[in-house]
């Protein structure tokens, strides 16, 4: 592997951008032996802003940091990344219904596609902009001949969201809890599979007995962790989403230890019975060639048949809304 990787971030002048393109830059993401190149992008009106952000960024005098770039046309902004991470978006205004949103969005995501095409050889690339299941489809389908595969979304704040309430109630370090699957779409329907979760090498089921608990208040905790963080702070998630967006990037770099696995999503190859083509999250693990693979073989009772149904079909009904782009 080459030793310096370039790193495109959209929307790096907001929120989420400013917690996480100093993390990049120090070395935390690839390794101290790897160089990093940022590829910052924004729109027009928000270029001055990625002007003082790349003045920040020298100013920490980051080993690692071998160059920044600034640009508002994607195309040029994607030339030669290796990672893009996408997530510039518009936010949900003032009575602005989802699906409004996912038809706002949508179009960013037709041109990040074809740019990426363009600019980039060898890429992968993340969508973390919401709705991002949907745009990552929408950005994987207007890419040409960049495989699907290497298109994948965000689920990784809901499965570090999910541990942590797990590890809470069990009243253990967040470490004990591994192989939390985030199922489906990352919104209100996605499925958080406490099942298939351990604690301390035990079913987490056999861990924690309050299994009211588990298919209740956990599962919703989780779904609705967004809404209660904009309710508590004023504003969006943003230092944990770029945390859960290092570490989805660090699962699809690095090999997968034994044992383990992490949620993404990625485009269903029809594993569990998903509609092929649709950009579902599931049990992921890296492997030592840098492909990756569905985890296979979990069960699911009657409980997470009907959840996963849920889900999935609330992830086709935004296909639907959004078909002319794909
Ligand atoms: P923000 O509003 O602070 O920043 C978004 C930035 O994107 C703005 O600076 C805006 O100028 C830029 N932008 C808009 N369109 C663009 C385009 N076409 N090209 C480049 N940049 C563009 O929002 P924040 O808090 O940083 O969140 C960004 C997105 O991430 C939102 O869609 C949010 O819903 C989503 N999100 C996703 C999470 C997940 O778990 N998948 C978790 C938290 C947020």
């Amino acid at each position: 592997m080459s030793n310096t990787v370039k790193v495109a971030i959209t929307g790096a002048a907001g929120q989420i951008g400013y917690s996480l393109v100093f993390r990049i830059a120090s070395g935390e993401l690839f390794g101290p032996d790897t160089k990093v190149v940022l590829s910052l992008l924004e729109i027009p009106q928000a270029v001055t802003a990625l002007e003082g952000l790349a003045m920040e960024l020298n100013d920490c005098a980051f080993p690692t940091l071998a160059g920044i770039e600034i640009n508002s046309d994607a195309e040029k902004g994607f030339d030669g990344v290796n990672w893009a991470i996408l997530v510039g978006a518009k936010p949900r205004g003032p009575g602005m219904e989802r699906n409004d949103l996912i038809s706002e969005n949508g179009p960013i995501f037709t041109g990040q596609g074809k740019a990426l095409q363009r600019g980039a050889s060898d890429v992968r690339a993340v969508v973390v902009g919401n709705p991002c299941n949907t745009n990552a489809l929408i950005a994987a389908k207007n890419a040409g001949d960049v495989p699907f595969n290497r298109f994948s979304a965000m689920t990784m704040l809901d499965e570090n969201r999910a541990r942590y309430q797990l590890a809470a109630k069990a009243g253990v370090a967040v470490t004990e809890v591994q192989n939390v699957t985030i199922w489906g779409n990352h919104s209100a329907t996605q499925y958080p599979d406490f099942f298939n979760a351990t604690i301390g090498g035990k079913k987490a089921t056999d861990v924690i007995s309050d299994h009211d608990w588990l298919k209740g208040d956990f599962i919703t905790t989780v779904q609705k962790r967004g809404a209660a963080i904009i309710k508590a702070r004023g504003k969006s998630s943003a230092a944990s989403a770029a945390n859960a967006a290092l570490d989805h990037v660090k699962n699809f770099h690095f090999p997968t230890p034994d044992g383990k696995w992490f949620s993404a999503a990625v485009p269903s190859d029809g594993s569990y019975g998903v509609e092929e083509g649709l950009m579902f999250s599931f049990p992921i693990r890296t492997k030592d060639d840098g492909s990756y693979e569905i985890v296979q073989g979990l069960d699911h009772n009657e409980f997470a048949k009907e959840k996963l149904a849920k889900t999935e079909a609330e992830l086709k009904g935004e296909r639907e809304i959004v078909k002319d782009l794909l």
